[in-house]
């Protein structure tokens, strides 16, 4: 099955609301003038969501938040639910990324509740795992990957699958320009890859879009994504001008 590219900018805590629509409105032009072959996502913070979902209504931009909680309402100060996100136009929402599980302790546990929310939100997660620099040279990458994919989709259907992006994230490649070699990536999405034919189905890891993260750049990108199962990019400081980010995009 050929699977069609998806690029995702992650724009993490960078650009206030006039920077946003800046950088969207800029990005939107120069998209126009250009055919690119993938499906692009873009994730700014929250503040700037309802603007620019104005902004990318009715274009093939598609927009996604950076992260939610599993909650529907309530006492939960700093936290934003689904169904805010799909309020102000979100499709997609970050989970699981290493920044979050770091940074603020997000669980495997946490995270697969957020799963399981924005599945019944109607919202498109794109869920991340990697290893640390320590896990890697230790030599447990893939029991580190198969740990965060069994428990992050803890009770989550085959169907359910078909709504759900894996990125493919190794810590010591995001913001440090450090990127994985294209066969580094490679190995651990054909082992992602294996561990969805054998939870769920062989159907189901044929369909399934796997994204390289850390580090990805118009100078690599074309390789990277040339790779039989990686399936796009989830792109951190290089989605932060417009040139860049289609630069990306032309190595679909
Ligand atoms: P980076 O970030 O491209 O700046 O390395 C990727 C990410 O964290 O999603």
């Amino acid at each position: 099955m050929s699977r069609k590219k998806v690029i995702a900018g992650n724009w993490k805590m960078n650009n206030d609301l006039t920077e946003s629509v800046k950088l969207v409105n800029e990005l939107k032009e120069k998209l126009a003038a250009e055919s690119v072959n993938c499906d692009v996502i873009i994730c700014p913070p929250f503040t700037s969501l309802y603007e620019i979902n104005k902004i990318v209504e009715g274009t093939d931009i598609k927009l996604g938040a950076q992260n939610m909680y599993f909650e529907e309402n309530g006492a939960f100060t700093g936290q934003i639910s689904a169904s805010m996100l799909k309020s102000v136009g979100c499709q997609y929402v970050i989970l699981g990324h290493s920044e979050p599980r770091s940074i603020f302790g997000e669980t495997d546990e946490l995270i697969n509740k957020k799963i399981k929310k924005a599945l019944s939100a109607g919202l498109l997660p794109v869920f991340c795992v990697g290893e640390t620099l320590e896990e890697r040279e230790k030599n447990i990458t893939n029991d580190v990957i198969k740990r965060q994919i069994i428990e992050g989709l803890k009770n989550v259907s085959e169907e359910e699958l078909e709504k759900i992006i894996i990125a493919y994230e190794p810590v010591w490649a995001i913001g440090t320009g450090k990127v994985a070699s294209p066969q580094q990536a490679e190995d651990v999405h054909a082992f992602i890859r294996n561990l969805i034919k054998e939870k769920f189905s062989a159907a189901a890891a044929d369909r399934i879009i796997i994204q390289y993260g850390g580090s990805v750049k118009p100078e690599n990108a074309k390789e990277l994504l040339g790779q039989k199962d990686i399936d796009g990019a989830l792109v951190g400081g290089a989605c932060l001008k417009a040139d860049s980010f289609i630069g990306i995009m032309k190595g679909c």
